[in-house]
């Protein structure tokens, strides 16, 4: 298997979506592939940060994880998909990239305690997996979110999510992203 290095892990991150892109999304109409280019489009199209589209291409970089092998391992990682994502990210991209997608699952639990029209529109899927990542945020847990630098990040790559699942819409491909991932990829000191 081969080791993840700054050199090569936008090229591992394709190789690993041009292998099992076509796998479906999570229960969702769209394919793993679909749903993180559509997300990526959706980010570029509203104006969003090179690091936001990259965390929005990216973000469920986590249900992958058994191919990131002794990385994977060494990093600690377990089995919430957002933590796992932004342990593979860690190493290779700024916290820009890394901290919305660390945040996506809970920006989903803040927007349910704060805005109770979010709910409504959630897909039946997403609704399933919300009990079982905690439900709504309560109080407390709303105001811990709101102090994050990252919230308005976190939350609009949480829309951008949501929104990925539209059946058949065509959107650029991974290769169009390669510049803009390798422009955000840190080199070791
Ligand atoms: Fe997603």
């Amino acid at each position: 298997m081969t080791t993840v290095s700054h050199h090569n892990i936008v090229d591992f991150i394709e190789d690993i979506i041009e292998r099992r892109g076509s796998e479906s999304y999570l229960g969702e109409v769209v394919s793993m592939r679909e749903h993180f280019l559509q997300a990526a489009d959706l980010a570029a199209r509203d104006g969003a940060s090179d690091s936001l589209i990259a965390a929005s291409l990216l973000h469920d970089v986590g249900h992958y994880t058994s191919e990131f092998g002794e990385n994977a391992i060494e990093l600690g990682i377990d089995n919430l998909h957002q933590d796992a994502g932004a342990s593979v990210l860690v190493d290779f991209f700024p916290p820009s990239v890394v901290q919305p997608v660390k945040m996506h699952v809970d920006a989903k639990r803040y927007l349910c305690a704060v805005e109770p029209a979010y709910f409504d529109g959630l897909s039946p899927a997403s609704v399933q997996s919300l009990a079982a990542q905690g439900g709504p945020f309560d109080k407390s847990e709303v105001e811990s979110f709101e102090s994050s630098p990252w919230l308005d990040d976190a939350v609009r790559l949480r829309r951008y999510d949501d929104g990925a699942k539209v059946q058949g819409r065509s959107t650029p491909g991974f290769s169009d992203y390669v510049e803009l991932l390798r422009s955000l990829v840190m080199t070791p000191d």
